[in-house]
């Protein structure tokens, strides 16, 4: 789902997702708040993209374990961890044999949800893969920007919605699957998780960290992602 982006525009995903303000002042430092210290800790990351949270959460001294559907993201991810985390092509939608069950302390899920139209399968795999006492934390695109984005469509359906975005300099379009709120905690209730946390950052960006008036306005005013964080009871 809204593949070329992450093969063919790789490069420059890689570029505009090191430092543009929506991963690198808004998403990573939520997804490393709501995952707490991370010492010493198994996480696996799903849709690590180029690494840098990964490279983020193994120099706050995290044993990752990354997984990317995109070859190119994985060769990004990978020159850039140089060894210091396990980084594999793994596609969401299937199951993780490469990940032992009760393994790991922390799963993240940064921005990488929404290009999956079903999540019952992922949120299992989760929960298989997660120790008794884990959590998953997890960001999305807003189910009420997207509903917006839609055209305010028939809100209670699970769609696939197009957004225009420039990466790096490169007008494109993204794709992704918008859906309502309860599409987004159902699989996670279904599969037994427990909710511990529901976020949605209130950022105050000022013009030298987000010299971009419509981005800043946008950042600073709009439901731009959603963050959950979710424990596998013990
Ligand atoms: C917006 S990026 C995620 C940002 C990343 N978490 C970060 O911190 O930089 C989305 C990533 O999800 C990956 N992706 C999309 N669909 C996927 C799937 N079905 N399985 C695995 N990865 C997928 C894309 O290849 C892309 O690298």
């Amino acid at each position: 789902m809204g593949d070329h982006i992450y093969n063919e525009l790789a490069d420059r995903y890689a570029a505009s997702s090191a430092s543009g303000p929506p991963n690198a002042l808004y998403d990573r430092p939520t997804i490393l708040w709501l995952l707490g210290p991370v010492q010493g800790r198994r996480v696996l990351e799903l849709g690590c993209a180029a690494g840098h949270l990964t490279c983020e959460l193994v120099r706050a001294g995290a044993e990752v374990v990354a997984l990317d559907k995109s070859e190119r993201m994985v060769e990004h991810a990978r020159q850039l961890l140089d060894g210091r985390a396990r980084i594999e092509v793994a596609d969401l939608s299937q199951t993780l044999p490469m990940v032992e069950s009760e393994s790991m302390d922390l799963v993240s899920a940064s921005l990488v949800l929404h290009y999956l139209p079903d999540w019952q399968g992922v949120i299992s795999e989760v929960h298989r893969v997660l120790k008794p006492g884990g959590a998953l934390v997890m960001s999305v695109h807003h189910p009420i920007t997207g509903w917006f984005r839609s055209n305010r469509s028939d809100y209670h359906r699970i769609e696939l919605i197009e957004e225009r975005w420039n990466v790096d300099g490169i007008e494109t379009t993204a794709q992704m699957w918008r859906r309502p709120v309860s599409a987004v905690f159902s699989p996670l209730l279904h599969q037994g998780l427990v909710i511990d946390a529901v976020h949605e950052p209130e950022p105050r960006f000022d013009k030298p960290a987000v010299p971009d008036d419509r981005m800043r306005a946008a950042l600073n005013t709009s439901p731009v992602f959603l963050y959950v964080r979710a424990t596998r009871p013990l």
